[in-house]
């Protein structure tokens, strides 16, 4: 048995042009030639690849994918070039922006989060067309971000004051700073173009480094509309966006051995192939958002309607495209059944249609080949003896799928191992509570669980060795990264490093501190450097 290939009741999923309203009309492709190198926006003469959206349209039958535009290819000079910027820039820390005073700094970031804000409709509508994200989870998106800049300006004030003070310790004045890396590269992922990179580019930014951007593969012209406000926001050099093939840009920036940190949040084999480029890799510091597999462990005595409405949005927001998504669901034996009946028919109601509509859930997948991929995990899982317990399960339209509920699981099928970031929904039946934990000891993921239940003795037993499996334990809740302010990391190769809005400033940067002995001389020199205001580092200024 093979899974449906015909739309059958998606056939009229995609629209015809007139029927996208007008808010929404996509009317004029952006032909991007432009990329932002040491403070000046340059175009780029050299090829381009054009650039589209998941979403098609029907033109008499015809099913034709949007175009959208146009990005930059460039090249590894182009890249090297960065490169040369954003290292001069820095100046090996003798830089204007990494000797500049942290309040200096955050007037810098908070004209940018001024004008990024006037921004916000272009950027949103881009997210939605790149990306498929649905309107009102694309102005999220974007919300989020916005404040997630303004929770981090907070976050440095706090720090920075903690820091405002000499401490005396065995005879010794000390200032402790945290000062930046040098030259950080950031890659973002394509599922929170614009969220999860902010969430490294920004704190990188504001702790003094110099950052050179490279977008991820889909959601790319969205940062268009930015160009010019981080070109005017900060000194030259140290923001530089590129574009184009990984291993031809990216490649070249680590085999240089000059990235001192690399921010990426993709998969982990991509991160390991960047790794090893870097010659020295003891100097290179990590930010790393990998794969996950994170699975809900439904209980005898979970409360159904609270664990089935989890477990839809736990695995299919934005369509199971989260790194924390549900992504393999274990349910005891003795409620399966009714867990199943309830879960399709709740799946069976869920919108499926363009990220315009209102209340959609289920819109097109951006990935090229990415239905494919899901087609041939749902294929391998019915030859090897799963079935897909759900109507339409599995059914595609182009770039569209329609979730799958596969039962019948097992270990022999790629789909329990594979994180399948889409709509496919593996279940577990399970009699004894050791076979979901076996499954997380062994997995190569260890970022988040979900457990619903109700019984507080049987929870609280498996909370103490789950809590050392993954990085957070979600009682009766989905997975997920938020509220910012909450550690996000995750255990092998989930992740590396962790991040949340204070952990970020951290991770972008280093102790460093100014000490000297208990003299004269050296009294009367702390003393004239700090009322004079003659340091940035070596000063009680308090930011208020
Ligand atoms: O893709 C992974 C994201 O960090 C998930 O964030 O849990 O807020 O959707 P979220």
């Amino acid at each position: 048995m093979t899974t449906k290939t015909i739309a059958g009741k998606f056939e009229e999923l995609f629209p015809n042009q007139n029927d996208i309203p007008e808010k929404f009309q996509f009317a004029n492709p952006v032909e991007q030639r432009e990329y932002l190198i040491n403070g000046e926006i340059v175009k780029w003469e050299g090829p381009v690849k054009d650039v589209f959206s998941p979403v098609f349209i029907n033109e008499n039958g015809t099913l034709k994918r949007i175009r959208l535009g146009s990005q930059p290819v460039l090249d590894r000079n182009a890249a090297a070039k960065a490169l040369d910027a954003a290292r001069a820039s820095y100046d090996n820390g003798r830089g204007e922006w990494a000797t500049m005073s942290i309040k200096k700094r955050i007037d810098h970031m908070v004209n940018f989060t001024r004008r990024m804000k006037e921004k916000r409709d272009e950027v949103v509508q881009m997210l939605m067309w790149e990306i498929g994200k649905s309107f009102s989870d694309s102005q999220k998106e974007f919300d989020r971000t916005i404040d997630y800049i303004n929770d981090t300006i907070e976050s440095l004030k706090t720090l920075d004051r903690d820091s405002s003070r000499i401490q005396k310790v065995q005879g010794l004045y000390a200032q402790i700073r945290r000062g930046p890396l040098g030259v950080v590269l950031c890659m973002g992922p394509y599922n929170y173009p614009l969220n999860e990179t902010y969430c490294n580019l920004i704190p990188a930014l504001i702790m003094g480094n110099s950052v050179i951007f490279k977008p991820a593969k889909y959601g790319v012209l969205l940062h268009r509309p930015l160009l010019e406000i981080f070109r005017d926001s900060f000194p030259k050099g140290v923001i530089n966006f590129i574009y184009g093939d990984g291993a031809e840009t990216s490649g070249t920036l680590m085999a240089s051995g000059k990235i001192d940190c690399l921010a990426f949040i993709g998969t982990s084999r991509v991160a390991n192939i960047l790794k090893k480029q870097h010659p020295n890799p003891n100097r290179l510091r990590g930010a790393l958002g990998l794969e996950a597999k994170n699975p809900a462990i439904i209980l005898a005595d979970a409360e159904l309607d609270m664990t089935v409405s989890e477990v839809i949005t736990g695995s299919l927001s934005f369509n199971g495209q989260r790194c924390t998504a549900l992504k393999i669901i274990f349910v005891h034996e003795s409620i399966s059944k009714k867990f199943l009946d309830k879960f399709c028919s709740k799946i069976a109601q869920l919108k499926a249609g363009m990220p315009w509509e209102e209340n959609v859930m289920l819109t097109p997948l951006p990935e090229k080949g990415k239905t494919e991929y899901l087609k041939e995990l749902i294929d391998d899982a019915l030859a090897k003896g799963a079935k897909v317990a759900n109507e339409n399960g599995g059914t595609v339209l182009e770039s569209f799928m329609f979730p799958a509920v596969l039962t019948g699981v097992n270990s022999e099928m790629r789909i329990y191992h594979e994180e399948q970031f889409g709509p496919v929904i593996p279940v577990i039946e399970f009699k004894d509570i050791n076979e979901p934990i076996e499954y997380m000891v062994k997995s190569n993921y260890g970022q988040q669980v979900s457990v619903f239940g109700s019984d507080s003795d049987e929870i609280a037993h498996m909370i103490d060795p789950l809590v050392n499996q993954v990085c957070r334990v979600n009682i009766n809740s989905q997975c997920q990264r938020g509220p910012d302010v909450f550690p996000f990391n995750g255990r092998k190769d989930s992740a590396e490093g962790t991040l949340s809005v204070s952990d970020a400033l951290r991770v972008f940067s280093i102790r460093t501190l100014v000490a000297a002995k208990e003299s004269e001389l050296n009294k009367n020199i702390i003393s004239e450097i700090l009322d004079e205001r003659k340091s940035s580092f070596l000063s009680t200024d308090f930011i208020l």
